[in-house]
Formats: structure tokens, C-alpha cells, sequence
């Protein structure tokens, strides 16, 4: 770790349904200030992996938030320690309005203090919300609803945001504005873990970016990798 213990320590971590395995013993870091990539192709574990630090499926291996063993939770439990996740297909709750999509955020704060500090930093990253905020969320554009579904995980004051895919089925521009709040958001002193599939775009944005072939990191790729199409090609096809 490069921040003292503040930010995510995973080591050896594994998951398996009913005895598959899915992620078969992976150790990484993401120290606070960083933006850290997890690619791989369909089925690799990737989800997996994030579901497996929340504690929403049994896990084996450690992970630390902040220097502290969250072994055991539960994923309500492990958002108070401050770790959100932004899953992948948003779920936003589309028959509420934006602004009770982003109070339901907050059930998950460690402190009751500063509610209205972080509602105002969301609504200054995302403006829409605020314009949007007796909107029904789900009228809302598929790009508009990925920026709701940031600040909803965000309600909650997370040091460690983990977001699985948030460009899929976005357009290029929606894609830059959920990249640029992404880099404001580690600018701000958090860990960011970003899944994605599109490694090009993903290496070039993180400090590093793991690639996850059946449940196992067969590579660890830097910013100067994104253009290496050798490289990114043998890191998706072995
Ligand atoms: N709930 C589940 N029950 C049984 N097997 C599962 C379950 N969820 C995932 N798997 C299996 O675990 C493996 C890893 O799946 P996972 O969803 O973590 O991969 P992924 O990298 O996120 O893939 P994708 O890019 O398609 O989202 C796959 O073989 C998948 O079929
Ligand atoms: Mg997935």
C-alpha cells in the first residue's frame, strides 16, 4: 500500500458456486487516491471478485478495509466500513424519485453526520441530479441512470468505490462523463476498483489494471500498456 493501511487489501481470495470454482485465490491492492482496473473476458470471476469483498457470496482469503479484517460480515456491514459497489446493471430503483434513490444511499453511512456535506458533493459531480431530483429515476437516460447509480453508492461515504461495468451499454459520451466523475472521485482521496471489458480504455485510465482469466490474474498491465495491442490481445485470448 502506498497510503498507510487506507484503502483495500484483498489476499487470496477465492469463490466458488457449489463447489466450482469462479476466482481461485487472487491478491491485489487499492490504496486510496488510486484507480485500479479488473478486466477479463465473460465468466473470468470478475464480478465474482466483487461480490466476493462485499461478502454477498462466501468467500475464502482475507480482505482488509482501512487496515481492518472485514472477514465475517455481512455486505450491509461491510458498507459501513466503507467499501460501496455500484453493480453491474445499475439497479437503481427506477419507481422512486432520484432524490429518494439517493437517500436510500445513505442507509449505509458509518455516521449520520455530514449527509447534507455529501449530498452536496454528489449534486456538484452530477449536476443532473439536482435538476432531476422529482424525477422518476427510472425516465431517466440509460447514462443518466449510471450518474444516479455513482451517487447513489457515494450516499453512503465510502472510502473504496467498486463499480462493476458502469460503461456497458452506454454511449461514448455517456462513457467520458462516468470516466471523468470516476477521476474527480480518486482525485478526492478514494479507492476506486473499476471491472470492466473494455481494456484498452480501462489500462489507459487506472494506475493498474489486472487481467482475470478463469478466476486467476494471468496479468498486471500499466497506462503505457492501453496501445500495446500485442499485449492486451495475449492478456484476453492466453
Ligand atoms: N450465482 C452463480 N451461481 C453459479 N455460478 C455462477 C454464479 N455467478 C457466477 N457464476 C459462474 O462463475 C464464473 C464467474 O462469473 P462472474 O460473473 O464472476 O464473471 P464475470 O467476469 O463477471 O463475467 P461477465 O463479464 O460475463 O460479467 C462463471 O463461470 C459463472 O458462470
Ligand atoms: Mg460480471
Amino acid at each position: 500500500m502506498l497510503t498507510g493501511d487506507i484503502g483495500l487489501i484483498v489476499s487470496d481470495l477465492a469463490v466458488d458456486y457449489s463447489g466450482v470454482p469462479a476466482v481461485r485465490g487472487i491478491s491485489f491492492d487499492v490504496p486510496a487516491g488510486h484507480a485500479i482496473g479488473l478486466i477479463g473476458p465473460n465468466g473470468a470471476g470478475k464480478s465474482s471478485t466483487l461480490l466476493g469483498i462485499m461478502g454477498a457470496v462466501t468467500r475464502q482469503g482475507t480482505v482488509e478495509v482501512n487496515g481492518q479484517d472485514v472477514g465475517g460480515l455481512s455486505p450491509e456491514k461491510v458498507v459501513r466500513r466503507g467499501v460501496s459497489l455500484v453493480p453491474e446493471g445499475r439497479h437503481i430503483f427506477g419507481a422512486l424519485s432520484v432524490r429518494d434513490n439517493l437517500r436510500l444511499g445513505g442507509v449505509g453511512r458509518r455516521s449520520k453526520d455530514g449527509y447534507d456535506d455529501t449530498l452536496a458533493y454528489v449534486l456538484e459531480l452530477f449536476p443532473i441530479l439536482g435538476e432531476f431530483a422529482d424525477r422518476q429515476a427510472g425516465l431517466l437516460s440509460g447514462g443518466q441512470q449510471q450518474q444516479l447509480a455513482i451517487g447513489r453508492a457515494l450516499m453512503a461515504d465510502p472510502d473504496i468505490l467498486m463499480l462493476d461495468e458502469p460503461s456497458l451499454g452506454l454511449s461514448p459520451t455517456a462513457v467520458d462523463s462516468v470516466f471523468d466523475a470516476l477521476s474527480a472521485i480518486r482525485q478526492a482521496g478514494k479507492a476506486v476498483l473499476v471491472v470492466e471489458q473494455r481494456a484498452e480504455f480501462t489500462v489507459a485510465f487506472c494506475e493498474r489494471t489486472y487481467v482475470l482469466h478463469d478466476g486467476e490474474i494471468t496479468l498486471t498491465l500499466q497506462p503505457e500498456d492501453a496501445h500495446n495491442v500485442d499485449k492486451l490481445t495475449k492478456a484476453y485470448f492466453g
